[in-house]
């Protein structure tokens, strides 16, 4: 058993981030969230992991994730030179594949199941195509599943407008080689890409073994903001552990589940878990409130926020409201140059959002 772990594509829904960084890299936690897959997929016992990158950002995914060895994996870099489609990315995949079956993964999604029990029901069932669905709220964003009253499935549709059903195909799957043939067998889609939905299909038409597990906990994909702060609210309240490292001045508090890496300083200030503060970051006078996750060499001064996570070395001076369900990015700068501004002066990139509210 093989894994597939497709972590190209232009992650557009999270600009401006994505701009100078991949999508998968995104901190959950102060863990890219492609760590997450990775570890999944270990613990579920494959360890021979292709990993599908993109030109423009396979090099750091790379560079940050390595060659395994962190992961007791050994890990094999596929570069799909364009955003071809998932199907397309598995064609691309068969030398490393082979004849051998696989856990297909996107990098963005994140799943509470273990996926120890799909593996042993693919396995046993000596299934084709073992799929996972889930209710959303909002079925046209995804690839949504008809099944029948015995959970058989009936048919596939990627993004549809009317969507037949509430059951979206979540980022996980498992194949046989026979998905291979079906590949080979269609046609781009009207967004110009090969869709695993539709080689699944194929599969479905063909009296395939397709079967269906209807996933019960929480699914995130974390392609947009307010999914990665509910991943991040998530992965908070049910992993983190207290470790407290650091240097933490006898007037402040912590309080609850606290994470602070080595070398960070915290001076008069009070850290509500649960909450992660990375290495060499420095705070002073601050409320970092539950649901925070702050980046490694972050510099916060008289700040106050909760349910945000901001990224590696940024810095927060004097801001005088509560900052909440916020994203900031790297090297990003929000201070005040004067006790009580008479104006805002903004340098924003691109699909820059502030709301002040
Ligand atoms: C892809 C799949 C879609 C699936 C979704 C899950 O969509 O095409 O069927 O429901 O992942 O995250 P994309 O992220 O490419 O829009």
């Amino acid at each position: 058993m093989k894994a597939l772990i497709l972590s190209g594509g232009k992650g557009t829904r999270l600009r401006p981030l994505t701009y100078t960084g991949a999508k998968q890299l995104v901190p959950v936690a102060n863990k890219p969230i492609l760590w997450y897959g990775i570890e999944a997929i270990v613990a579920a016992g494959i360890t021979n992991i292709g990993i599908i990158i993109s030109p423009e950002t396979g090099g750091e995914i790379q560079s940050q994730t390595g060659n395994g060895d962190r992961f007791g994996a050994k890990i094999t870099y596929i570069l799909q030179s364009e955003p071809a489609g998932l199907a397309h990315a598995v064609k691309i995949a068969q030398p490393f594949l082979q004849d051998s079956p696989f856990l297909m993964y996107l990098g963005d999604n994140l799943i509470e199941s273990q996926l120890h029990d799909l593996l042993a029901k693919f396995l046993q069932k000596d299934l084709d195509a073992l799929i996972l669905l889930r209710k959303v709220d909002n079925p046209s964003s995804f690839g949504v599943a008809t099944v029948d009253a015995q959970g058989k499935v009936l048919q596939l549709v990627e993004k549809p407008k009317n969507p037949a059903s509430n059951l979206a195909l979540v980022g996980v799957y498992l194949f046989s080689t026979a998905i291979h043939h079906a590949i080979s067998n269609i046609q781009p889609s009207a967004r110009g890409e090969l869709e695993i939905t539709d080689a699944i299909q194929f599969l479905l038409n063909n009296q395939k073994m397709v079967e269906a597990h209807q996933l019960e906990g929480w699914w995130l994909d974390t392609g947009k903001k307010d999914d990665l702060l509910a991943a991040n609210h998530i992965i908070l309240d049910s992993q983190l552990e207290t470790d407290v490292k650091g240097e933490i001045d006898a007037n402040s508090q912590i309080i609850g589940r606290v994470q602070i890496g080595t070398n960070s300083q915290i001076i008069n200030s009070t850290i509500r878990g649960p909450a992660i503060i990375g290495e060499n970051c420095y705070l002073e006078n601050c409320f970092i409130g539950p649901y925070s996750s702050i980046g490694d060499r972050v510099t916060l001064i008289e700040a106050d926020l909760e349910h945000s996570v901001i990224l590696k070395n940024s810095k927060i001076v004097k801001i005088q409201q509560r900052i909440v369900d916020s994203v900031i990015g790297q090297r990003v700068q929000l201070t005040l140059a004067e006790r009580r501004p008479k104006a805002l002066r903004f340098m924003l990139g691109d699909d820059s959002q502030i709301e002040l509210i």
